[in-house]
């Protein structure tokens, strides 16, 4: 079953209050808003970037530890669309790899492991990893996000990997675009 921006969106106003804090949805709303620029930028179809960013967190809704596993199985439950449940998966991790990824190495999962390793990430998946990137609650560049992130959940072995690959992320697009992907942004300088 498809998943709609609208559909989506009413997901997230009706998690408002319902968990431990609401700043993943304001978050969440940001990382779609921005997909959807960037796709435009690349003519791909920004109704479906705006939706994945939309869902990304979505398993938030069940628990914040887990909501990796929670938001694809959820989304699975609900008979969404493969590219829905697996956004859920894999926005979190870069390099087909995850230890590649924010907070700390993060507890083994057999299935997750190797669905990230196996798994080639589609344009929007990568779109939906970098803006995941250059979000907080409001876009901002990845430094600030990266640092943000550190600050709320430390500095771990596998920090300074994640860093480089996020850093690599960003010149992929700015490299597809033909320019810098903050060009698609200039509220940034406001957010500095
Ligand atoms: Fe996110």
């Amino acid at each position: 079953m498809k998943l709609s921006s609208k559909t989506a969106k009413k997901m997230l106003d009706d998690a408002l209050g319902k968990t431990p804090h609401d700043g993943w949805i304001k978050h969440s709303i940001c990382v779609g808003d921005a997909a959807a620029r960037i796709a435009k930028a690349l003519n791909l179809d920004t109704e479906k970037a705006k939706t994945l960013g939309y869902i990304h967190d979505i398993g938030k809704t069940i628990s914040f530890q887990n909501h990796v596993m929670d938001g694809y199985n959820l989304l699975k439950q609900k008979g969404y669309d493969e590219e829905y449940c697996n956004i859920c998966l894999v926005h979190s991790y870069l390099n087909n790899d995850v230890n590649c990824t924010a907070g700390g190495i993060p507890k083994k999962i057999p299935f997750r492991t190797q669905f990230i390793q196996t798994h080639e990430y589609t344009p929007y998946e990568k779109i939906i990893n970098l803006c995941d990137l250059l979000c907080t609650n409001r876009i901002c560049t990845l430094e600030q996000r990266l640092i943000d992130i550190m600050v709320r959940r430390g500095v771990y072995s596998n920090t300074v990997y994640h860093i480089k690959e996020a850093y690599k992320l960003k010149e992929y697009f700015d490299n597809l675009l033909g320019y810098n992907v903050y060009n698609l942004f200039p509220e940034i300088k406001e957010n500095i």
